[in-house]
């Protein structure tokens, strides 16, 4: 049925359609550009129903098709909508990984570093009230859309908790560890420096970058700050109580960024209708750009230290060499095979 469909829109278009292996999903152009270079894709296709407002870039002899989607959930999650739908692609044996730059929690990691994604948190439906009209004994004014007070009891249903959280397939995030966890990325002199002021109370800020898995939260906010930290922590935890899912752990939050959750949600929308694996074909890979909060002592501001082209290179080193792997076949273990 699938190959009859393939034929037809071949047919409408007059052009064999692409059967992508790997799709890699940035959200803005400094997060695609050395893939387009390095990996390289040097072709150029135009994606005008995408948001991002840049065109795709394609290898065919590699079989990996990258794209923008521009920044935040909407855009995001429009975006790959339109790319799943787009009659050149036949998407239904791609593997997609989602590689681009985030905040880290200096409980977690540090900037330079990358991290693998287990878990999805969505952190924008939420109920709010600002911290001076809330209750006194509140923590925070973010609050579950289903209950009345900050992690409400009882704990979320399953039913709640599909609504707001994306497992990603074990096996294959584990498998994308396994390949990079012993890769050296680069180590500034900018990173030392600023990591040294979160010593002693942040070990993980203070150690030099490497490859982790951890859980995300999303959010289309640019939130910084100790007190927002603290409520993603417990967000995280809330959302994913030990032994409630695949993983097993309980939640720990690892990174801040905000189109994770879309694309999921995209994909498993587009999977409903047969056009791709859904989000257990979903690779996240995050880098650290930034923390999430300053260092103890120091002021909030909104204006952090930033290492956009950093962690960039970050991104793209360590998901390079598991897209490399990926489009040799012969290299993914029996059981990712599609
Ligand atoms: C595709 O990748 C191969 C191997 O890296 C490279 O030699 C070739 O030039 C690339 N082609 C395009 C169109 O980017
Ligand atoms: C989302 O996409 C629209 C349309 O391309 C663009 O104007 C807007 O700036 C994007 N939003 C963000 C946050 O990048
Ligand atoms: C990852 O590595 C661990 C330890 O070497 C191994 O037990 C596990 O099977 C590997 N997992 C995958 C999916 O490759
Ligand atoms: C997070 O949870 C801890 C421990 O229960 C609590 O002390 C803290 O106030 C909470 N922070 C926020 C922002 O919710």
């Amino acid at each position: 049925m699938l190959s009859t469909l393939w034929l037809l829109a071949a047919a409408a278009t007059g052009h064999p359609v692409l059967v992508p292996r790997v799709v890699v999903v940035t959200a803005f152009p400094p997060e695609l550009a050395r893939w387009q270079i390095r990996l390289p894709l040097n072709d150029e296709l135009p994606f005008p129903g995408g948001a991002g407002q840049q065109n795709l870039a394609w290898n065919g002899s590699l079989g990996v098709l990258a794209m923008v989607t521009g920044m935040s959930s909407k855009n995001a999650s429009l975006s790959v909508t339109a790319l799943g739908y787009d009659p050149r692609f036949d998407l239904t044996t791609a593997t997609w990984l989602l590689a681009g730059i985030a905040g880290v929690d200096p409980m977690f990691g540090t900037v330079g570093g990358v991290a693998w994604m287990q878990r999805l948190v969505d952190g924008t439906v939420v109920k709010y009230l600002d911290s001076r009209e809330m209750p006194q004994d509140w923590e925070t004014g973010w609050i579950p859309v289903h209950r009345d007070r900050p992690y409400g009891l009882p704990q979320p249903t399953p039913t709640e908790r599909a609504g707001s959280v994306k497992l990603l397939n074990p096996r294959l995030v584990q498998w994308a560890h396994n390949l990079t966890q012993s890769l050296e990325l680069p180590d500034l002199e900018a990173f030392r420096r600023l990591r040294r002021n979160y010593a002693p109370t942040f070990l993980p800020a203070m150690q030099p970058p490497s490859v982790q898995m951890g859980d995300l939260v999303a959010t289309d906010v640019f939130w910084t700050g100790p007190a927002q930290a603290g409520w993603a922590r417990n967000w995280t935890k809330y959302w994913l109580p030990a032994g409630g899912d695949v993983w097993g752990q309980q939640g720990v939050f690892a990174m801040s960024a905000m189109e994770d959750f879309a694309v999921a949600e995209a994909l498993d929308a587009l999977h409903r209708v047969g056009r791709t694996r859904g989000v257990d074909a979903l690779l996240v890979l995050r880098a650290a750009s930034n923390f999430v909060q300053p260092w103890p002592g120091h002021h909030v501001s909104a204006d952090m230290d930033f290492f956009e082209e950093a962690a960039c290179e970050a991104a793209f080193l360590a998901g390079s060499e598991v897209v490399r792997r990926l489009v040799a076949r012969s290299s993914k273990p029996a059981d990712l095979e599609v």
